[in-house]
């Protein structure tokens, strides 16, 4: 056996941890920092404890508060120009995954020449960048606690992977009560982001004993509270548990790898802007149905970690996770692929073959072939409830 877990990242949660932002960030010595957020996020009035912590302990900041969903590349450069050699000292990432994945690109550039389409792929940066603290809004992406930035290659339409050490954030700050007025669609999207990335970190060809343990505690936690998070107005303690849930499925994905669900999901939210976690939560029973007789038995496990009958054979286990899966989607109100805005069936042989160009497809369990992501796109596709 022979495996790597690195985590370099302190993780803090409490109750209104956002008014303590300030003492967290003056210990780690931050005297000017870059808040990078989404404009939902500060209409919602999420960051207001935030500046007033900042401000009581002195640290001055600077803020961009426009970043989209599905970051950008162009967008990353003309902000990291914009604040290259205006001693920005650390970033403070705020919001989903793309306001995190966004911060850590933007960081990468403070220090860096060039623009990020230089830095994709593994261990691209070559000296230190500014120190990264994430507070996430959502319960989905796990960037609060991985090394990876994914950033839309806007000449491209291509969602394209930065990885390295350098651009993990060094602390995670969660407040509990941070997601108790995310709307149900966003919390059901993110929730199936999670699950995904607990789901792949576990059936990948890259997992490790470790990851193994966080992905399974992460799955059995998503399977309890996502439903009640979204259907249950004012659960605020499945929110809570789905907060936890996200960053320990980030922890195992991180030292692990998503799989072929991620790499349909980035290709189509390169090319038609849908919502990550809409996209996985489509694919992942399609691509889990393809994959279980790779490993039946890492599969069924899912199944049990899913709450299916743990008396049931491995194959029929594995079998009953993929109707769970579709009926999880479906009573979270996530679309179909058809109903996807933009999809046109002309493009499914480029999906497929952007799918297989992804960084995380040798992670798959199954090999899998242009001809395979196709088919299970046009499946995808043609399925009726
Ligand atoms: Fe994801």
């Amino acid at each position: 056996m022979e495996f790597k877990f690195l985590l370099p990242c302190k993780v803090v949660m409490e109750p209104g941890l956002r008014e303590r932002t300030g003492e967290h960030l003056q210990a780690l010595g931050l005297t000017r920092v870059l808040i990078v957020t989404d404009p939902g996020v500060k209409a919602a009035g999420l960051l207001d404890s935030v500046y007033a912590s900042l401000e009581k302990a002195d640290i001055a900041f600077e803020e961009v508060s426009d970043i989209k969903a599905n970051p950008r590349s162009e967008d990353i450069n003309q902000i990291a120009q914009q604040y290259r050699g205006t001693g920005i000292d650390g970033l403070l990432a705020a919001g989903g995954g793309s306001a995190m994945d966004a911060a850590k690109a933007i960081s990468l550039l403070l220090t860096h020449e060039g623009r990020i389409e230089d830095y994709e792929g593994s261990f691209t940066a070559k000296h230190a960048i500014p120190p990264i603290v994430a507070i996430p809004t959502t319960a989905g992406t796990g960037s609060e606690v991985t090394c990876f930035a994914v950033i839309t290659d806007t000449a491209r339409q291509f969602k394209m992977s930065v990885l390295d050490y350098r651009i993990g954030p060094v602390l995670a700050l969660l407040d509990s009560h941070i997601t108790d007025t995310l709307p149900s669609s966003i919390a059901a999207a993110t929730g199936m982001d999670a699950l995904t990335h607990a789901i792949e970190a576990y059936t990948c060809r890259v997992s490790n004993p470790i990851s193994d343990g966080l992905a399974l505690h992460a799955i059995g936690l998503i399977s309890q509270n996502l439903k009640p998070a979204v259907l249950e107005p004012g659960n605020l303690k499945a929110r809570e548990q789905m907060l936890v849930a996200s960053l320990i499925a980030g922890m195992a994905f991180g030292n692990a790898d998503v799989a072929s669900v991620h790499c349909i999901s980035e290709a189509i939210g390169g090319m038609y802007d849908t919502p990550h976690g809409v996209g996985n939560a489509i694919f992942l029973p399609f691509v889990f149905a393809h994959n279980r007789d790779a490993d039946i038995v890492r599969h069924a496990q899912v199944a049990y970690a899913l709450g299916i009958d743990p008396t049931l054979s491995p194959v029929d286990a594995a079998q009953a996770a993929v109707g769970h899966l579709f009926q999880m989607s479906a009573d979270l109100g996530i679309p179909r692929f058809a109903e996807v805005k933009g999809v046109r069936e002309e493009d499914f042989l480029t999906i497929a073959e952007k799918s297989k160009q992804n960084f995380s497809d040798a992670s798959n369990a199954k090999a899998m072939s242009v001809q395979a992501y196709h088919d299970i796109i046009t499946t995808a596709y043609n399925f009726v409830v």
